[in-house]
Order: structure tokens, then C-alpha cells, then sequence
């Protein structure tokens, strides 16, 4: 059948004919519509519930939840927790009592997470955890409570590396000549899984290495940059910077803050003389181009576009009843992997 009509042409087609055509076609476009919008996520509603909007690495994890829900053709809200628990507890109950098939959580207080799964729960709607992980114990009681996130003990292990790789192709850098490793810690929020594993294992992957580190200062500053910029502020004055060898930052906001500092009081700048080697974890944009001036270090990858995916593609199947077995490890987990990213690499 040719898809066109000679009017008066050689080829007549009775304006009959055309309009059964036309039903046909339509038909055919319907059901291939249908067929698409099965396999497209229509009509599926997540709620998801961020910690703070004003996190550059749960920004980076927003815009992923925002493409992957797109590419799906599910429907996404995010609510701003603005860091109070109070806050986001009540957003999740308007998210409950809304029509939202599945809710991601980022709890403020990963320890507060209970709560949140006995409300959702009651509700008998699925929840994914993302970022802050709940206890096992907590996830153990709902079968439709997940979590997707990074083993936060990888990111430790390899921040730790870089430390531990440049100290030993640098003898200068061991400024004292004691042969050990002086640095300064600064820490997440308290509580934060990310914070507690990054800080062990950064530490112990640097004695692992044969160089014995010594914690001359240390503090938590909640992933903030301002706040990391002044506590190093504060120990520069204190302790002097001719006897810090290293800053160990459990994320790369916080480093960005210590480099301020440094910068402040003439380091990093460009003299190797005046050099304080720092390393964060997250690789954001703005540590990358911090690493690309000589000013930091290094980093650790922290997917946030894999984390954000996996996140939403778990949330849609959970929505659509769909088995999620094969897609889970101990039955409640995605873990997406980190990546060591040293100056010059960039991702
Ligand atoms: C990231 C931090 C972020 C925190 C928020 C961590 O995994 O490395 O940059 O502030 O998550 O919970
Ligand atoms: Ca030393």
C-alpha cells in the first residue's frame, strides 16, 4: 500500500480507502505507544528526600536521579531536609500521604533511619536508602527497605594511597625527617558511615604502607567547606605549618576549604618549598580543577551518577512489583564502586 494519495493522479484512491487507512495507522501508533510507555515507567511517582539541597556532591547525585528518572519516563520530587530531621521527617510523611509509588531517602541522621522505615512501612510502600546507611539490623526489618551507595572503607584505602604513594616518591615531604607521616584529619559529620570508614581506613592504609602516621590535629568540620577552612585556619596558627605533612579530608568540600587556608598563608601556591599535599574524596569539578592549579593532590571518584541511576532504576522496578533478586547483592544492596583520580586524570 503506497502511503500516499495522487488525488486525480495516475493512482486514485477512494477517499474511503484513505480513511480505513487512517484508522489502521492510528490503531498501529496506539499500540505502539502503549507497548512503549510499559516498558517507559509511565505513570511511576518517586518521592526522594535529600539531607540538604545545599551539597555539592548530593547536587551531583540530584541531577543523575533527575536525568535517569527522565530517561525512564518516571515522575520525580525531591524535598530539601535542610539538614534537621524534624524537617525531613515531616516531608516524608507528606510524601506518604500523597500518591508517590516509592520514596529515596537521604536521611539527615542515618541512625534516625528506624523511624523512617516503620512510617513507610505502615504505608507498604518501598524505600531506597541512599548516601547514609542504615544498620542491617534496621534494613532487616521491612523486605522492601534497600540501599544504594559506595563501600565507604574503598574511598578510605585509596585517599590513604595517594597520601602514602607521595610521601614515599617525595622524602622531602617528610618535613621533620622522623620518617613518620604528621597530618591533620578532617572529618564528616558525625555519625556519617562515610566519615567513620574514611577516617580508619585512610589512616590504616598508611601504615599499611610501612609509614607510620601521626594525627597531629584533627576535627570534624560536616563536610563543609567554610567550616573546614577555618578549623585550618585555626590549626595553622596553632600548630604552624612547617609541621603539617599532610591533610587528610574525608571529602573534597572540606579539602577545598583546608586549601584555602593553606593558600591564606602562602602554600600551595605554586612553591614546591611551600607545599602541603591535600586529598579529598568525591572528585566534584571544583577539585579537579584544584588538582589541574597543583593545589590539591588528589581524590577519590564517588559515582554519583552510578549511585544516582541504580538508585532510581531500583526504585522503578520496586514501584512496578518487578523482581529485583538479581539485581541486589545480600538482598538489600547496590554497591557502586570509587575510583582513585590523581592530577592530570580528569572524569
Ligand atoms: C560525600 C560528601 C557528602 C556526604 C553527604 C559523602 O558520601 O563524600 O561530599 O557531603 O556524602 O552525605
Ligand atoms: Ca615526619
Amino acid at each position: 500500500m503506497p502511503p500516499f494519495v495522487f488525488v486525480g493522479g495516475g493512482l486514485l484512491l477512494l477517499m474511503k480507502e484513505v480513511i480505513l487507512l487512517r484508522k489502521v495507522f492510528v490503531t498501529a501508533l496506539v499500540l505502539v505507544l502503549a507497548v512503549a510507555s510499559c516498558s517507559f515507567a509511565d505513570g511511576v511517582k518517586i518521592g526522594s528526600c535529600i539531607y540538604r539541597f545545599n551539597d555539592a556532591f548530593m547536587l551531583r547525585f540530584r541531577n543523575a536521579m533527575t536525568a535517569e528518572s527522565e530517561k525512564l519516563g518516571a515522575e520525580i520530587s525531591m524535598s530539601d531536609g535542610q539538614d534537621d530531621q524534624n524537617i525531613q521527617n515531616g516531608q516524608i510523611e507528606e510524601f506518604l500521604s500523597s500518591d508517590v509509588n516509592v520514596l529515596i531517602v537521604n536521611p539527615v541522621d542515618r541512625m534516625s533511619s528506624q523511624g523512617i522505615i516503620d512510617k513507610v512501612k505502615a504505608a507498604n510502600i518501598p524505600v531506597v536508602f541512599i548516601n547514609r546507611e542504615p544498620t542491617p539490623e534496621m534494613l532487616a526489618t521491612y523486605d522492601k527497605a534497600y540501599y544504594v551507595g559506595a563501600k565507604a572503607e574503598e574511598s578510605g584505602t585509596e585517599a590513604g594511597n595517594l597520601i602514602a604513594d607521595y610521601f614515599k616518591s617525595h622524602p622531602e615531604a617528610d618535613k621533620n625527617h622522623d620518617g613518620k607521616l604528621q597530618f591533620v584529619l578532617l572529618r564528616g559529620q558525625n555519625g556519617h558511615q562515610d566519615m567513620i570508614l574514611r577516617s580508619k581506613y585512610s589512616v590504616e592504609a598508611i601504615r599499611n604502607a610501612g609509614i607510620e602516621p601521626v594525627e597531629v590535629a584533627g576535627a570534624i568540620a560536616n563536610w563543609d567547606k567554610v567550616q573546614a577552612m577555618n578549623i585550618m585556619n585555626a590549626f595553622i596558627m596553632s600548630i604552624g605549618p612547617e609541621n603539617i605533612e599532610a591533610v587528610i579530608a574525608n571529602n573534597d568540600e572540606m579539602a577545598l576549604g583546608a586549601i584555602e587556608a593553606l593558600k591564606a598563608n602562602d602554600y600551595n601556591k605554586g612553591d614546591p618549598a611551600m607545599y602541603i599535599p591535600v586529598v579529598g574524596v568525591d572528585a566534584n569539578a571544583s577539585a579537579l580543577d584544584a588538582m589541574t592549579r597543583g593545589e590539591m593532590l588528589g581524590t577519590v571518584l564517588n559515582d554519583a551518577d552510578g549511585q544516582g541511576s541504580a538508585a532510581v532504576k531500583l526504585a522503578v522496578m520496586l514501584a512496578e512489583g518487578k523482581d529485583v533478586s538479581g539485581e541486589v547483592t545480600d538482598g538489600k544492596y547496590i554497591w557502586v564502586p570509587y575510583q582513585k583520580v590523581t592530577r592530570g586524570e580528569s572524569k
